[in-house]
């Protein structure tokens, strides 16, 4: 019974060439796996509404459902279920008898749920072979399982079921579907995850459906599209392919079945059968010795005294011995404690077997589904439903694993069939997940409007009233390598404030040199007043030189200021207004140069020369600049979002003189605040927009950028959990805390070597109690966000770069641009994804990206040192 991969391989290879038997015209007839066509197209779309009733006739329960489904925008569904008995008489009796049940149940039914004086659709699930030539009709070819009813086989069970609905006078149901139970499990799952195309049954009876080609399907006319083929595979090897691997105890059970050489193949599998075999191997070991001191009690002689729930509780290695012990007594047989073992081993053996052969059969399955969509890989989705499957508590895991062994080209999912609140979940994720899958003529539109908005702002016209500002740096060339000297810079506006010293060489010895020292900014400090944050400033300055014993120096200083500032030389900048987490009064229209020296006067310490005011962008891309002339672009994706470039001077406008370049800082982060990429925003990032700091301001940048990314996740673990999807519907204390995904738990928990254990730890640090499956919905709502933020910040980049070679009037334009490495940058999804969309949308430029692990220090100094020497020239 134990069979190897090579075998299982064999079977299936054996069973592909049963389906195509099926399948074939000619080949039909004669053919064991039927292959029957269901008529059932297409998934459910999620347009379906209405009330609807079920019967479900086959498995180990006769069931009768009401299920509602809700055009509320959520998908969600509704289902109520009774069971009904189903004794021998019913099973083993005769058809009228048979029909006259199942109709008085649903009358039952209608009565308990109060729905006898309503019309309703009927969808009929009987799970047994039958040939259909539409839905709402189904000759039954033969019964299966425990059911043998007389009269029924070769007729058509809709008009059955039809007459005998009719006797009630005071129901009115209209049968309107025939389906399997495979085909129906499909459906279901189908609801939740539309890559569902499988529909398997482990069960009493074990079967499978799939979605074959129209092309394929000889016995119905059309050649377009896919229909559900319900394959029957319980009746795999009913002709004799395969006897080399039915053993003695599979003839013995086959013998004393209610359908002796039919299903064969289910006989080898499904819950109905295996705790028989297991019975007559015990039977068997035992008359020869081997077990129970040779002692056979009546219990054992007789047959269905072992069931499947014995098996699977036999088999649950974790409570000992115990389970089987208990079992053992109960069949009269007293046994040892090696007994007991070899019992369990026993029952492992069969279960084994049936995972195995059902594992090899829906391994060929998959590998027809790949190869009819002509895929070398392929991901897809299986749903399943049955006993033995949910309640064994090994035989999932074991399936999973055989399957993924025998196709390793299927990547697979399988999913549980689940009735009630479960139902839709995986299309409402979908759902709230779909506004952030940007199409390529989105990006592409995002694209040009950037452009025009870059243009825009370039014009007199647009001055104050632009929203991406374009301002003026007065940053004109790069440095030429005769720069030297000692400089101080600051760094403020990312999520260090750092104060640094460079010492830069010329000559031969050319280098650049730092030492610099980071210094904590408190709330209070950015969200306090003007002057208090100055003095702040001015008292890390103060510590520096203390530090590196220069306090007596007036060295020359840059000031990297990383927010809007309009210029009107390279020592003066006036703060447009703050942005990201930065809101101090008094600042705002005032000029930032002037507001620190006042702070080192109120101090009256030391002095310092303070030569020039730079972006951040600006000061990235001359950092790299220094050592790469080509570089002429600089990209900030951190905390905020930013670029800078050089523009020709004759298209600035507002600044005197055509000759050369200037560099501008596009402040491309308020981008949208006139309203041109609403129609992209989710009301995720509307919520995040109206807590932030500054509502309706920086659009674009609290789509792209690190303070913002962190919050929409959480906006959208908070809405799925609203819905129930996520963390048993429980919003926790630390969700509702903003802040709590910092970018660097969002670039973790996102990156793809972290296995979801991790995911789960990372969760658990944030105090958020999750579930495996929740850390598989938060990892992938964090590559949805930071997917988003990439491609959007890509189709920007390509609108500079793509101004840039218009403007050089080439055909293919090299340039280089310089993102920092920063905490949105550095994660390597949305790296990739931002070079990927920069190449898609500006293909004729061929873009380097020279990641500055500098900063942009070295680069403000460097504009100092710049400034200072022009400055110097023109005083003599
Ligand atoms: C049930 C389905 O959940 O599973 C039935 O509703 C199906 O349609 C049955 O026949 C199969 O499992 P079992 O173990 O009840 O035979
Ligand atoms: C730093 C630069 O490396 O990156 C700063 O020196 C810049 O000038 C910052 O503002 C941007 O990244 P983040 O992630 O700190 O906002
Ligand atoms: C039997 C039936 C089949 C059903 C399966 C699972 O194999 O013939 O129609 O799908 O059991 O219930
Ligand atoms: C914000 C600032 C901008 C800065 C960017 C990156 O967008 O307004 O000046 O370059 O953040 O730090």
């Amino acid at each position: 019974m134990r069979l190897s991969d090579d075998v299982l391989l064999d079977v299936m290879a054996r069973f592909q060439a049963e389906m195509v038997k099926g399948l074939g015209r000619d080949t039909n007839p004669t053919a064991t796996v039927k292959m029957l066509p269901s008529f059932v197209r297409s998934l459910p779309d999620g347009s379906e509404k209405g009330e609807f009733l079920a019967v479900d006739l086959g498995g180990s329960q006769f069931r009768a459902h009401q299920v509602k489904v809700f055009d509320d925008g959520r998908q969600s569904s509704q289902l109520e279920s009774k069971s009904y008995p189903t004794p021998k008489e019913v099973t083993q009796g005769n058809g009228a008898e048979l029909f006259d049940y199942i109709a008085d149940c649903l009358s039952d039914f209608m009565e308990t749920r109060n729905l006898k004086n309503k019309k309703l659709p009927l969808g009929f699930t009987f799970s047994f072979p039958c040939r259909q030539t539409k839905l709402e009709e189904g000759v039954l070819l033969a019964w299966t399982k425990h059911f043998r009813v007389r009269g029924v086989q070769d007729t058509d069970v809709v008009s059955s079921l039809r007459r005998a609905l009719q006797k009630h006078q005071d129901i009115d149901v209209d049968v309107l579907a025939l389906v399997n139970d495979t085909v129906g499990t499909m459906m279901t799952c189908g609801y939740d995850d539309q890559r569902c195309e499988v529909g398997l049954i482990i069960g009493t009876g074990t079967n499978a459906c799939y979605m074959e080609e129209m092309r394929h399907i000889s016995l119905v006319e059309g050649d377009e599209g896919r229909m559900c083929i319900n394959t029957e595979w319980g009746a795999f090897g009913d002709d004799g392919a395969l006897d080399d691997l039915r053993t003695e105890f599979d003839r013995e059970l086959d013998l004393g079945s209610l359908n002796p050489g039919k299903q064969l193949f289910e006989k080898m599998i499904s819950s109905l059968y295996l705790g028989e075999l297991v019975r007559l191997i015990l039977l068997k070991m035992t008359k020869e010795g081997l077990l129970f001191n040779g002692k056979v009690s009546t219990a054992l002689l007789t047959k269905g005294k072992i069931e499947m729930k014995h098996v699977s509780a036999m088999e649950k290695y974790k409570e000992g011995l115990s389970n089987t012990k208990e079992i053992l007594t109960g069949l009269n047989l007293f046994p040892s404690e090696e007994d007991c073992v070899a019992v369990q081993h026993v029952c492992t053996i069969v279960s084994f077997r049936s995972a195995n052969l059902c594992a090899a059969a829906l391994a060929a399955i998959l590998t027809r589904l790949r190869e009819n969509k002509k895929l070398l890989r392929m991901r897809t989705t299986v749903g399943i439903d049955g006993g033995l499957y949910k309640t064994h508590p090994k035989f999932a895991k074991r399936l999973h694993k055989a399957v993924r062994r025998l196709v390793p080209t299927c990547d697979v999912r399988f999913l549980l069939s689940a009735g009630g609140s479960g139902r839709g979940a995986r299309r409402r994720l979908d759902a709230a997940l779909a506004p952030f899958l940007l199409p390529p003529g989105t990006l592409r539109e995002v694209r040009d409007k950037m452009r025009a908005e870059l243009e825009y702002g370039l014009k007199r016209e647009a001055q104050g009233k632009a929203t991406v500002k374009m301002l003026p740096t007065y940053v004109c060339g790069t440095p030429d390598g005769t720069e030297k000297g000692k400089f101080l810079a600051l760094d403020l506006g990312g999520t260090n404030f750092r104060v640094l010293l460079v010492k830069i060489k010329s000559g031969r010895r050319r280098s650049v040199q730092m030492y610099n020292k980071i210094f904590a900014i408190p709330l209070e400090i950015m969200q306090g007043t003007g002057e208090e944050l100055f003095d702040h400033i001015v008292q890390c300055i103060a510590e520096f030189l203390e530090y590196m014993g220069i306090k007596g120096a007036r060295l020359p200083l840059g000031f990297t200021f990383s927010f809007p500032c309009r210029q009107a030389s390279i020592d003066k900048g006036t703060l447009v207004g703050w942005t990201k987490g930065f809101k101090a009064t008094d600042c705002e229209g005032e000029d930032v140069v002037d507001m620190l020296r006042e702070a080192i006067r109120r101090r009256n310490e030391f002095d310092l020369d303070i030569v020039a005011v730079v972006n951040d962008t600006v000061g990235t891309m001359m950092t790299c600049g220094y050592e790469d002339p080509n570089c002429e672009i600089g990209l900030i994706a951190g905390t905020g979002s930013n670029v800078c470039y050089m523009e020709d001077m004759k298209n600035i406008e507002i600044v005197e003189g055509n000759e050369g370049k200037m560099c501008i800082n596009t402040e491309w982060g308020a981008f949208g605040d006139n309203g041109c990429i609403d129609y992209i925003r989710t009301k995720y990032d509307r919520e995040v927009d109206e807590g932030s700091l500054n509502p309706g301001k920086q659009r674009y940048e609290k789509m792209t950028s690190g303070m913002y990314l962190g919050e929409i996740v959480r906006q959208i673990l908070i809405d799925l959990t609203k819905q129930g999807l996520l963390f048993r519907g429980h919003i926790s204390e630390s969700l509702r805390k903003r802040g709590i995904f910092e970018t660097k738990f969002l670039s973790q928990i996102e990156s793809d070597r972290l296995a979801l254990l991790q995911v789960r730890r990372i969760l658990q640090q944030l105090g958020l109690d999750s579930t495996c499956d929740d850390s598989i919905i938060v990892k992938e709502v964090c590559g949805v966000v930071s997917t988003r933020a990439a491609r959007l910040c890509g189709a920007g980049l390509a609108a500079v770069v793509e101004k840039k070679r218009e403007n050089r009037g080439v055909e293919r334009l090299q340039i280089t641009v310089v993102p920092l490495p920063s905490a949105v940058c550095s994660f390597a999804l949305f790296s990739t994804v931002l070079r990927e969309t920069v190449k898609e949308l500006a293909p004729q430029c061929d873009v380097t990206f020279m990641l500055s692990e500098d900063g942009s220090g070295k680069g403000a100094a460097l504009i100092t040192a710049v400034a200072k020497r022009l400055h110097n020239v023109g005083q003599k």
